[in-house]
C-alpha cells in the first residue's frame, strides 16, 4: 500500500500515524490462536506473571515471533512482519528499503490487574543496545479493542523531535524500564499538545517513532488486551558491539534485510509441537 503525502507529513510532524483495519478477522483469529499455542511453550523468550511454586503464571510478553526458527517462532506473525502492510509501510516512513526487526513482542495487559507502563521513549532502552541513530519505528498492531478503560497507549505528538532524553531506571512499577524523569516530563507536557489516547479496534495499527514519548495506564476492564509490536530498524543502523549485550530475542543479531512478501497469514501452516 502506498502512503499519501499527508500521511508522510503527519508522521514527520506528530511522530506517529494510525492506519485502521489493516488486518482482517481471519488473520486476527490466526494470530490469537498462536498466542494460545505459544502460552504452552516453556522458554526464556517469554515473561510470565508471578505464580505460586509449581504453577505457571499467565503470559505478559512473548518475544521473537517473527523468525522462522526458535521456541517462539510463529508462521502467522512471520508473515505479518514481512507484509506490505507493516514492512512496506515502515519502509516508506523511514525512506529506506533495507530494514530488519530489532525485536517483536506480544504484550498482554491483563484484565483488572494489568498495570501502568510509565512515560518513556523506546530509544531510551535501545540506544544502550549499541544503536547509533534513532532510526527505528514500532508498528503496534491491536489484537483487541483498545480504549481508555483498558489501558490503551498514549502518545505525546511531536515529542520525537526532542531527541533522546536521558532516562532514569524505574523499578517501582511492574514493567521495569528506562523512563523520562518526572521534572522533564512536566516541562515537556507543558510545551506539547495533550497526550493522545490511541484507541481502536482489532486490526488497527499505530506506527510510531522510537523517540516518541509514550505510556499506558491500568487495565480496569474485564478483558485482557493484547498488542503486538514489530520494531523495525534500518540495516545501516545495526547495533555496534556493546559489553554484555541483551539476548538475541530483544536485540536481534539477524541483520539480513527483510523482503516484502504478502503471504497468506490466516493459512500459514503452523508446525505441531
Ligand atoms: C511499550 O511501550 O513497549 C508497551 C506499552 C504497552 O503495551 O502498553
Ligand atoms: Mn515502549
Amino acid at each position: 500500500m502506498q502512503l499519501t503525502q499527508d500521511q508522510l507529513e503527519r508522521y514527520r510532524e506528530d511522530g506517529f500515524i494510525i492506519i485502521r483495519g489493516l488486518f482482517d478477522t481471519t488473520e486476527l483469529a490466526a494470530m490469537r490462536g498462536e498466542l494460545e499455542r505459544l502460552d504452552g511453550v516453556e522458554t526464556d523468550h517469554m515473561v510470565r506473571e508471578d505464580a505460586p511454586a509449581g504453577s505457571r503464571g499467565a503470559v505478559k510478553t512473548i518475544f521473537r515471533v517473527h523468525e522462522p526458527d526458535g521456541p517462539t517462532q510463529s508462521p502467522p506473525f512471520y508473515a505479518a512482519a514481512r507484509s506490505s502492510r507493516l514492512l512496506g509501510v515502515t519502509q516508506q516512513l523511514l525512506g529506506d528499503d533495507q530494514l530488519y526487526l530489532h525485536h517483536t513482542k506480544c504484550n498482554r495487559k491483563a484484565a483488572i490487574s494489568g498495570t501502568v507502563w510509565q512515560w518513556h521513549q523506546d530509544y531510551g532502552s535501545w540506544q544502550p543496545d549499541g544503536l547509533q541513530k534513532p532510526d527505528l519505528i514500532s508498528a503496534g498492531l491491536m489484537l483487541d479493542p483498545a480504549g481508555e478503560s483498558n489501558g490503551c497507549l498514549y502518545l505525546i505528538p511531536g515529542s520525537h523531535k526532542l531527541g533522546r532524553v536521558d532516562p532514569v531506571w524505574d523499578d517501582q512499577t511492574a514493567y521495569r524500564l528506562w523512563v523520562v524523569p518526572r521534572e522533564q516530563l512536566l516541562e515537556i507536557m507543558d510545551s506539547h499538545p495533550a497526550p493522545v489516547a490511541i484507541t481502536g479496534e482489532p486490526g488497527d495499527v499505530v506506527f510510531f517513532h522510537c523517540n516518541l514519548l509514550h505510556g499506558s495506564g491500568h487495565n480496569l476492564s474485564a478483558g485482557d488486551r493484547w498488542t503486538i509490536f514489530f520494531c523495525f530498524n534500518t540495516c545501516a543502523n545495526r547495533p555496534a558491539d556493546v559489553p554484555d549485550p541483551r539476548p538475541d530475542y530483544v536485540r536481534s543479531r539477524n541483520w539480513t534485510p527483510l523482503e516484502v512478501q504478502d503471504l497468506p497469514i490466516a493459512a500459514m501452516p503452523v508446525a505441531a509441537e
